[in-house]
């Protein structure tokens, strides 16, 4: 079967011919992969920077966000049958037996730093027509997200990072009068590609008063998709940080998903009063840049903040995604489809590598 891959050593990306998976162990799943997303971790892959053949292999196999459909599955396996959708969770434990987070099933948390990733760290990934996985690695995904379920994976980003907001700031009172947490709180959202797209919409649905501050002038299809959402959309371009700040008033939540270190901590320096700054991109190493580090050092004492980075995704971040996309798809059916720019059949998957424009585009392997 036909499998989108990258060889590192040979510095080339192509179409490899590869043997099909079976089902070996009881508790097994094997997935007809419908749809597989890609993003900014594939294009670095296939920049030769990231990623890692398994051991024993010339290539990778790209592909970590995605949906598929059950067609076989071990004589152990309970929560799914063929004809169900789901969708993969990309990391893998490590083996260390002292590893508390993985030994926990929290891989997220991994110690070691000798997970693995499908698709990414020395495991192959899901761009191919059939994948074979753990059970317990699956996540069921409702029949009417089909069209939308290959969103899981990226939306586990926020998920995440929405369960990092309320286990941190548990840390002080911070429930709204009457309290629930959220909708007394402002939560700024760093970028408007498909990570903070969904982060907007995770954060809005929580009940925040979400505004999206991204480069580019509206209008673009970005600032469409947050005027969808009924959330603002302001342009760093046409508003500087400053100004931002003195509109938008105490930032309680900024969740950046740009991955440009400079813009991010020179919008950490506006954080609010008791405000929690969430990390999620992975920016690519370049020369050291200038951070005024005294004003953020004491507006931190002073007041209060905190600053975490956020990676990958455990099962219950999973679980939500699912249950949010359906919120989406019943709130706005057409914000959630139009985060999907583009779709590409398989033998094509290196055009949307290598010239990247629209939101999300998609790799559809079968319908
Ligand atoms: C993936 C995560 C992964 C991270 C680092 C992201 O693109 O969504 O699952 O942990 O890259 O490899």
């Amino acid at each position: 079967m036909k499998a989108a891959a990258v060889y590192p050593g040979k510095h080339s990306t192509g179409l490899a011919n590869i043997d099909e998976p079976k089902v070996m162990g009881p508790h097994e799943v094997k997935l007809r992969i419908l749809t597989v997303g890609v993003c900014g971790t594939d294009r670095e892959i296939c920049a030769f920077e990231y990623g890692e053949p398994p051991s024993g292999f010339d290539y990778l196999v790209l592909g970590h966000e995605s949906i598929g459909e059950v067609v076989e599955v071990g004589p152990e396996v309970s929560t799914l049958k063929p004809g169900d959708l789901a969708v993969p969770m990309v990391r893998r434990p490590c083996n260390h037996p002292e590893c508390a987070a993985c030994r926990a099933g929290r891989q997220d948390f991994c110690y070691t730093g000798d997970y693995t990733e499908r698709g990414i760290k020395e495991r192959h990934g899901f761009m191919t027509e059939l994948v074979v996985d753990e059970e317990v690695y699956m996540n069921k995904m409702p029949a009417d997200l089909r069209e939308i379920g290959v969103l899981t994976e990226p939306l586990t980003i926020a998920e995440k990072a929405l369960e990092q907001v309320l286990a941190v700031q548990k840390r002080l009172p911070w429930g709204c009068p009457g309290g629930e947490v959220g909708y007394c709180h402002k939560a700024v959202v760093l970028g408007a590609g498909p990570v903070g797209l969904l982060g907007a919409m995770a954060l809005k649905n929580a009940g925040f008063d979400v505004v999206v501050y991204s480069k580019r002038p509206a209008p673009n299809t970005g600032a469409e998709i947050a005027a969808k959402i009924g959330v603002k959309y302001i342009s760093s371009q046409e508003t500087p940080i400053d100004k931002f700040a003195l509109e938008t008033g105490n930032i309680d939540v900024v969740y950046e998903a740009v991955g440009a270190s400079q813009f991010a901590f020179d919008v950490l320096k506006v954080l609010g009063t008791n405000g929690l700054f969430v990390l999620t991109g992975v920016p690519s190493i370049h020369a050291p840049v200038t951070v005024d580090t005294d004003t953020i050092m004491r507006n931190m004492v002073l007041k209060n903040q905190a600053l975490i980075g956020t990676v990958n995704a455990g099962k219950q971040a999973f679980e939500s995604a699912i249950a949010d996309l359906g919120a989406f798809n019943r709130k706005w059916p057409d914000a959630v489809r139009a985060l999907i720019t583009a779709r590409y059949p398989l033998d094509r998957f290196q055009d949307p590598i290598e010239s990247h424009e629209g939101i999300k585009s998609v790799i559809e392997i079968a319908k």
